[in-house]
């Protein structure tokens, strides 16, 4: 999809389908004052006829309109006008995209983006608008050996924007980012027979290269001689080839120090020699997706052109049983020097984040951000609306919380207090890898906070967040809206 900015006048723009907005009052929008000029009062006759109240979600095509140049127009009904908020501006984008994708237009213009949204800027509205078409044309059919043929003729779209403003870089700033979550989707949706640490590797230098970004991968015998005995822990039991992916995009000034991602890479978690049960272990496919997220946002910084540098690290490998599998009860050393009772091999994310975190101090970062699908407790206490949010410092904390807001991908801050570290104590070891019952999000975050001490730093526990299941499975790409407005506003600063 191609989108652009247009400012013409509505009933002169030469269209497959021109769509605007009326409230639930029977009140035009703007354009659809325009439209209802210019066809002699066409749009307010329908209104008076009852065909389209202006209810919230609905939507009527009318066809060859006298006066309009326009071959459809689109009334998207927008509710009540004091009630038209964020929720309300979604919901009118997916209503105009749903009945849009099945005509034969092959482009639209949208113009009832320029009805504002309480507390949004007006940018704001192009950059849903994106994102929101973006998501509904989004389809995984790379393993179908016959993909479904698609109706959708439309191809452009066009937002309606005042001329002169900063809509031109919104607009571009949104389809990167657009691209970047689809991205992360893909590499989500494999299946964990394809999608491998190798695969994400070869991902990863496929990024670098367009980008011209810095990469390494480091190999097994390079993560033993730098002491990872947490992270290679968890990939004994697999065949597969452990690989420590780094990227490193130079935006900013060159003694700038980088943020820096750091993602769980885990591309299918057995759950190791503490198996999981089998009922959806299939999605255990999804366990790398804070993997997957981080490279799509250094992928977005780079597209976008930001000016600030970014390194992703992604520690990646499967966990799996076998003869050489890690066992319950085994300790082992972190690079950290720490070491660590795995009480539990299920809890693996922890010992493969806690080595590349103590990694991640080789670039006297500014800040680290690490994104992992980490805990099934995290699911329990915030459901699939918001991602469990810790840090060790509070303007980080809401940075970071004000860009979820933003970019409709909300977090939500749990406490890193001092209290929960009881439950890491180890009889054997200097912790135990798993805290018990109690706040198990909070216990896993914790665990990590015991590496992350010499720089700032936020964990993004996004288990509940970053797929869907049942009839929907899939990935929905998040955090990645979320990291990319952190990292925009971070490079605006
Ligand atoms: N990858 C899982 C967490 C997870 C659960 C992600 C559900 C997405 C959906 C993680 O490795 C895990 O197994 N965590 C255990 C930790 C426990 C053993 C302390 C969990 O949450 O049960
Ligand atoms: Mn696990
Ligand atoms: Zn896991």
């Amino acid at each position: 999809m191609e989108f652009s900015i247009k400012s013409a006048l509505p009933e002169k723009l030469k269209t497959g389908c021109i769509a605007v907005g009326v409230f639930e009052s029977g009140k035009l929008s703007d354009a659809a004052k325009m439209l209802d000029v210019a066809s002699n009062g066409h749009v307010s006759e329908i209104l008076k006829g009852g065909d389209m109240e202006g209810r919230k979600g609905s939507a009527l095509m009318l066809h060859r309109v006298a006066g309009i140049t326009a071959q459809r127009v689109l009334l998207v009904g927008l509710g009540k006008e004091n009630e038209f908020d964020e929720k309300a501006y979604v919901g009118a984008v997916e209503a105009a995209f749903n009945a849009l994708k099945d005509t034969g237009a092959k482009d639209a213009a949208f113009y009832f983006t320029a009805v504002p949204v309480k507390g949004k800027e007006f940018e704001w509205n192009l950059h849903h608008a994106v994102l929101v078409v973006m998501e509904g044309l989004y389809r995984f059919d790379a393993m179908k050996s016959k993909p479904e043929e698609r109706r959708e003729a439309l191809k452009k779209l066009f937002l309606y924007a005042p001329e002169g403003n900063g809509a031109e870089i919104a607009l571009k700033q949104a389809a990167a980012i657009a691209e970047s979550v689809e991205f992360a989707k893909d590499l989500g949706n494999l299946p964990g027979n394809v999608c491998t640490p190798s695969y994400l590797a070869e991902k990863a230098l496929e990024i670098a290269k367009t980008y011209k970004l810095e990469s390494r991968i480091l190999e097994q015998k390079e993560m033993k001689a730098l002491g990872m005995g947490a992270l290679l822990s968890v990939t004994r039991g697999s065949h597969e080839p452990p690989k420590m992916i780094l990227l490193e995009y130079h935006g900013g000034p060159k003694n700038k120090k980088p943020i820096v991602l750091v993602g769980k890479g885990i591309t299918f978690d057995s759950g190791g020699i503490s198996l999981k049960p089998g009922a959806d272990m299939d999605e255990m496919k999804y366990d790398m997706s804070g993997a997957g997220s981080v490279l799509a946002a250094i992928r977005a910084a780079a597209e976008m052109k930001l000016r600030l540098n970014v390194v992703a690290i992604v520690p990646s490998c499967e966990n799996m049983p076998g003869g050489a599998a890690t066992k319950p009860g085994d300790i082992v050393t972190s690079m950290s020097g720490q070491t660590v009772e795995v009480l539990n091999t299920d809890a693996e994310g922890r010992l493969i984040l806690c080595d590349a975190l103590t990694y991640a101090e080789k670039y006297e970062p500014e800040a680290v951000i690490d994104v992992a699908t980490l805990t099934g407790a995290c699911v329990v206490a915030l459901g699939h609306v918001a991602s469990g949010l810790y840090s060790n410092d509070e303007q980080l904390a809401s940075e970071l919380l004000e860009a979820g807001k933003d970019s409709r991908d909300r977090a939500w801050q749990l406490p890193l207090w001092e209290d929960y570290q009881e439950q890491l104590k180890s009889n054997f070891a200097d912790m135990a890898n798993i805290g018990g019952r109690p706040a198990g999000s909070v216990t896993a975050a914790c665990f990590l906070s015991k590496f992350t001490g010499n720089y700032r730093w936020a964990h993004l526990d996004v288990a509940g967040t970053a797929h869907r299941s049942g009839k929907h499975k899939g990935s929905t790409g998040r955090p990645v809206p979320l990291l990319c407005r952190f990292l925009i506003e971070r490079s605006n600063a």
